[in-house]
């Protein structure tokens, strides 16, 4: 009986120049000090998957960074778009990064007793995302062609309202297609999503789903318009026993959340 150990880390959104800060946030020592906290708390993880927004610039320097401060973890990284990102230099720099239907980058991980789906929901140019149709039709194959066995997916965009007016008319465009798809398969028993940077529990036809705290600047929740919160930089370890049970939570990085001003 082997239990699967996957951490999610998303929306680093970091900069060639590690001195650079977003709304106030400098980003680069917030992602050092969660490495630092997974290496520590869960360094036997089979799976590291990041799940978008990793460089704010979309500039190749900085994925060579990001990439050099994962040496470790080689092998094991999994990476998605989010709607900050440059498909052209993920699939080159990370070779796990697969081409996927309509020239999106996804991953598919199958072990013995789980599944693991990485989805693109970057639609280039906006804030907004959607898998599109074709990306839907691929992951009903993948999931009817593996029927009764336990998957989690991720993706970027958050397919569930997160009571934050501007942030859910960004959200995943298409949730209502996908929603039908999780309906007929219901061996999905878990989603996961970053872009809302803060944590919400939910579900979506049949599956928890969850958003994960941003490594990046962190949102105050149910809010009107954008305000940055005071918390340290999160990220979520994921459990998957063989009988198909899970468990999950956010752990958080003690370090650097720096506000202007703080
Ligand atoms: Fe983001």
């Amino acid at each position: 009986m082997t239990t699967h150990r996957v951490v999610q880390i998303t929306d680093c959104h970091l900069f060639a120049d590690p001195a650079q800060a977003l709304r106030g946030i400098v980003t680069w020592p917030r992602f050092v000090a969660v490495l630092e906290d997974v290496r520590q708390q869960v360094p036997d993880a089979d799976l590291l998957v990041i799940t978008g927004d990793t460089a704010h610039d979309e500039a190749r320097a900085t994925y060579e960074a990001v990439r050099e401060a994962l040496t470790d973890w080689t092998g094991r990284v999994r990476i998605i778009p989010g709607n900050h990102d440059n498909r052209a230099d993920l699939r080159e720099l990370f070779p796990t990064a697969q081409d996927g239907p309509a020239g999106r980058v996804t991953f598919s991980e199958t072990w013995d007793e789980w599944q693991v789906i990485g989805l693109d929901s970057q639609r280039p140019g906006e804030l907004a995302g959607s898998l599109g149709d074709e990306q839907l039709e691929w992951l009903q194959s993948c999931l009817r062609a593996t029927a009764q066995l336990p998957t989690l997916l991720f993706l970027h965009h958050s397919p569930i309202p997160v009571q934050s007016p501007w942030l859910d008319r960004i959200g995943l465009q298409d949730a209502a297609a996908f929603e039908r798809i999780l309906r007929d398969h219901l061996h999905v028993r878990l989603i996961c999503c970053g872009h809302v940077h803060q944590e919400v529990v939910g579900s979506l036809g049949g599956a928890a789903t969850f958003t994960t705290p941003a490594v990046g600047p962190p949102f105050r929740p149910r809010t009107e318009q954008l305000e940055i919160d005071s918390a340290p930089p999160g990220y979520r370890v994921l459990e998957l026993q063989a009988d198909g049970r899970w468990s999950t939570q956010v752990l958080r990085a003690a370090s650097q959340s720096a506000l202007p001003g703080s």
